[in-house]
């Protein structure tokens, strides 16, 4: 019986749907041993080439061309919908088919970055800090409604969070080259053609990109010094995209009402991050993707990417390396 390794940590040893999906595709369920953790370095490769596992239900291991050479992996699922922690050349080179879970956590996404704009815009945290310490400060702070608020990319999780948005009464602009014009012209949303015009506009800047060459460290000195000062930024796409360095020093500067991450350049983010210096920055621990609801959908889609490719059911919307299909066998 083929094994399958199961490492995001909710899953472990914890029923659910995605083991009744494994379990009754003929396949066999593992996990990393007690108290591993997979995402430290060199962890995964341990595991991934001392025993025959041929699928993984994966967290965001670092799953590189060393690792996945040194492998028995046929298929790689992903519990989310990011992939920059798999090398896809690598894993198509090796013949190694790779899925993610769409539609099954942009909802989650997009209440975490309500929860973290509405937090700001509203001093939730600072407040309560004030009140248990007996400090009756009432200063006030911009509303949201009819203010701006700028996407920069316009993918699933954007889509999620339009309506949403608009329901605060604000009004949506978008920066994504290769949007889907159909999803624009139905929606009437505004696109901008410049980056330049989507930080100057923005009063809530929201980043919903993949982290590549391109995108990479996206907010950095000059683009910080382009937004208006008041501004609230919002990362729970992916940590490469913020320079945090250069966020740090115009925070400290004065600049920005605040900023919600929930994903960082190293995670989890460690103690001596600057980060943790600035009052008005609000941090989280990559949660954005996860609520109830989404562990489960997610996780039973990935299963089921699994069980289908072992049944020999191409999942075609969820494979990440399509080009894989023509040579790809289990
Ligand atoms: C979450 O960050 C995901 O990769 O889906």
């Amino acid at each position: 019986m083929p094994k399958v390794l199961v490492t995001p940590h909710m899953l472990q040893r914890a029923p659910g749907p995605y083991l009744d999906i494994l379990t009754a595709a003929g396949l066999e369920v593992v996990y990393p041993p007690e108290g591993v953790d997979t995402l430290a370095p060199g962890v995964i490769g341990k595991i991934l080439s001392s025993d025959k596992i041929e699928g993984m239900l994966a967290s965001t291991e670092n799953l590189n061309r060393e690792v996945l050479s040194k492998s028995s992996l046929r298929v790689i699922a992903r519990m989310g919908v990011g992939f920059d922690s798999v090398e896809i050349p690598a894993a198509t080179d090796l013949n190694i088919a790779v899925t993610i879970t769409p539609g099954t956590l942009e909802v989650s996404v997009a209440e975490q970055s309500i929860a973290m704009m509405l937090a700001i815009s509203r001093g939730i945290i600072s407040r309560d800090k004030d009140v248990r310490i007996g400090n009756w400060a009432r200063a006030a702070l911009p509303r949201l409604s009819g203010k701006t608020f700028a996407f920069y990319g316009l993918g699933r999780i954007s889509r999620a969070l339009v309506p949403r948005i608009r329901g605060l009464g604000m009004h949506v602009i978008a920066y994504d080259p290769y949007c889907d014009a159909n999803y624009v012209a139905a929606e009437k949303i505004e696109v901008v053609t410049s980056t330049d015009e989507l930080l100057r506009r923005a009063d809530v800047l929201s980043l919903h990109t993949p982290c590549t060459a391109e995108t990479a460290n996206f907010i950095n000195r000059d683009n910080l010094a382009k937004m208006k000062p008041q501004a609230i930024l919002l990362n729970t796409g992916r940590g490469g995209l913020v320079d945090e360095n250069a966020l740090v020093e115009a925070m400290l500067g004065g600049k920005l009402l605040g900023a919600g991450l929930d994903v960082f350049q190293k995670e989890p983010l460690p103690l001596d991050s600057p980060l943790l210096s600035v009052p008005n920055i609000l941090l989280a621990t990559h949660m954005g993707g996860i609520d109830d609801e989404s562990q489960v959908a997610a996780s039973s889609l990935a299963a089921k990417c699994i069980a289908d490719c072992y049944r020999g059911e191409w999942p075609e919307v969820c494979v990440v390396n399509k080009n894989v299909k023509s040579t790809w066998k289990w």
